[in-house]
């Protein structure tokens, strides 16, 4: 059973998942926008990874029989002048993320709800990855600088992302 505190604050956190696909969404339009098709996709598949990272909790509010309450979605940045813009923003996101996880898994800690500490397990977990995979890039993005030859091959790389649904 989720108090009220806790149901809130996975309520809110569910509307940051949802803003964080928005973003990148943003981030794929933009890529698509300025002839970088792999890396459109790279940000089309990490939409549908935070829309999956919504689904997990919505379903976990459910599965304890609290309300999910949807809020509206803020207007993400729509404009971002490159590819190292884009992936500094996604690194900084990432980070921001990572806190209010971290910050949600204090709160369950303080309400002893062992439950809600499992199922954070998973998303502090998923959290190294993001962190990691962003971090990755920007790093071989700036050795590469912000056009180029170096540029092309990471875009040719990003195009083979593939969206692989996290375990249930
Ligand atoms: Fe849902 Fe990118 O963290």
């Amino acid at each position: 059973m989720l108090s009220k505190t806790m149901t809130d604050a996975l309520n809110k956190h569910i509307n940051a998942e949802i803003y964080s696909a928005y973003l990148y969404m943003a981030m794929s339009a933009q890529a698509s926008f300025s002839g970088f098709p792999g890396m459109a996709n790279w940000f089309a598949i990490q939409t549908k990874e935070e829309l999956a990272h919504t689904e997990k909790l919505y379903a976990y509010v459910n599965s304890q029989g609290q309300h999910v309450v949807l809020e509206a979605i803020e207007q993400p940045q729509t404009k971002f002048t490159g590819p190292l813009d884009m992936f500094e923003t996604t690194l900084s996101h990432e980070q921001t993320v990572t806190g209010l996880i971290n910050k949600l898994a204090d709160l369950a800690v303080e309400e002893k709800d062992h439950a809600t500490q499992i199922i954070l397990q998973w998303f502090i977990s998923e959290q190294v990855e993001e962190e990691e995979n962003a971090r990755d890039i920007l790093d071989r993005i700036k050795l590469a600088g912000n056009e180029g030859q170096g540029l092309f091959m990471i875009d040719k790389e990003l195009s083979t992302r593939v969206f692989v649904p996290p375990a249930a």
